[in-house]
């Protein structure tokens, strides 16, 4: 059996618990105060001591993240508890530190963001404005091709920190009942340009009208598997989209992968060297994927032969 002491060289503390009172814990918990037969209010007090308390005497397990102040430490440390009612263990994990380098990173991602948009936005006004103004048929052309380069910096900078949110575990997804349907016109109506002027015939086959997800976690993924299959496909050929209570599928018959580039694809601005001849893109799609997958408790699978077709498959559960 599993003893209090064999955890003595974890980080969390761990602490085993009689009703309110500590029966033992390891050596991180001791540190925070956690001793033999003190009751757990003279070890910390928080605002959600009432809570905390009522949990443990009812026997209910809970997990939350809060402000702890520990009169042994004499310090207020950010942790997360969890109580196992079967066990009756407490454990404690310090995220003070964590989050602290958390929110820096957010900082900083979010100044170096907002500092980028807004010359962006002042340059994409000037070539607005000279594009109205030109009439030279190759200088308008210089221009579009500067718009288009404008915009897909754009696109890079939301995509990143949108990545750098997920990763840093600071998007908070809210969990509800989704109509699966409206997500998907929504995606097929962004696509829509991209899937005609390919003309890529989208079939649907959709066994489930609700799914319990995040709404724009289910859209995110989606719209980027679905944007690959018609990126990567021959003009004209078929793009088939499954929906089930289990998994979602989106399947092509474009290029295909190649099988030394499989290994790279989910890396952070990874193009596969045919992908990069065949259309636009920042190689962030299948990143944000896996980590809004990661995230949601999702598996991501791949099949894929070079010039036949790829599939992706995504497990809910
Ligand atoms: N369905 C697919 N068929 C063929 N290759 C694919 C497919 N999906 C992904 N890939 C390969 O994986 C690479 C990474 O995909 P990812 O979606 O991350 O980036 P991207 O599509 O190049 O750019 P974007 O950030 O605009 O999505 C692609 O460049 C391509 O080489
Ligand atoms: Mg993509």
């Amino acid at each position: 059996m599993l003893e209090i002491e064999d955890l003595n060289s974890i980080k969390e503390a761990v602490v085993k618990l009689n009703g309110l009172k500590v029966v033992t814990s390891n050596r991180v918990g001791k540190k925070y105060g956690f001793r033999e037969n003190k009751g757990l209010l003279s070890v910390f007090t928080c605002r959600e001591m009432e809570v905390i308390v009522g949990n443990i005497q009812e026997g209910r397990d809970f997990s939350l993240e809060t402000d702890i102040y520990f009169f042994e430490l004499q310090a207020k440390r950010t942790v997360s508890l969890h109580f196992h009612s079967k066990k009756g263990f407490l454990i404690v994990h310090d995220v003070t530190e964590e989050k602290k380098l958390n929110e820096a990173k957010l900082d900083f991602i979010t100044s170096v963001s907002h500092e980028l948009f807004t010359p962006l936005s002042a340059s994409k006004m000037n070539v607005y404005l000279l594009k109205d103004l030109e009439k030279d048929p190759e200088k308008l052309q210089i221009l579009e091709k500067i718009e288009r380069s404008l915009d897909r910096m754009e696109t890079v900078i939301r995509q990143s920190k949108f990545l750098a949110m997920v990763q840093l575990g600071l998007y908070d997804f809210k969990m509800e009942q989704v109509k699966v349907k409206e997500i998907l016109d929504k995606v097929l109506e962004d696509l829509r340009e991209k899937i005609d002027s390919r003309k890529i015939n989208v079939k649907l086959s959709v066994s489930v009208d609700m799914l319990e997800t995040d709404r724009f976690v289910f859209y995110t993924i989606l719209k980027n598997l679905l944007s690959n299959a018609v990126k990567y496909s021959y003009p004209e050929s078929e793009v088939e989209i499954f929906v089930s209570r289990e998994k979602l599928t989106v399947k092509d018959q474009g290029i295909g992968i190649k099988e030394e580039e499989k290994e790279r694809i989910f890396e952070r601005f990874y193009r596969g060297s045919e992908a990069l001849k065949m259309a636009p893109g920042s190689g962030l799609g299948l990143s944000i994927v896996k980590h809004l997958c990661e995230m949601m408790g999702y598996k991501i699978e791949f099949r894929s032969q070079w010039l036949l077709g790829s599939e992706f498959i995504v497990w809910f559960r």
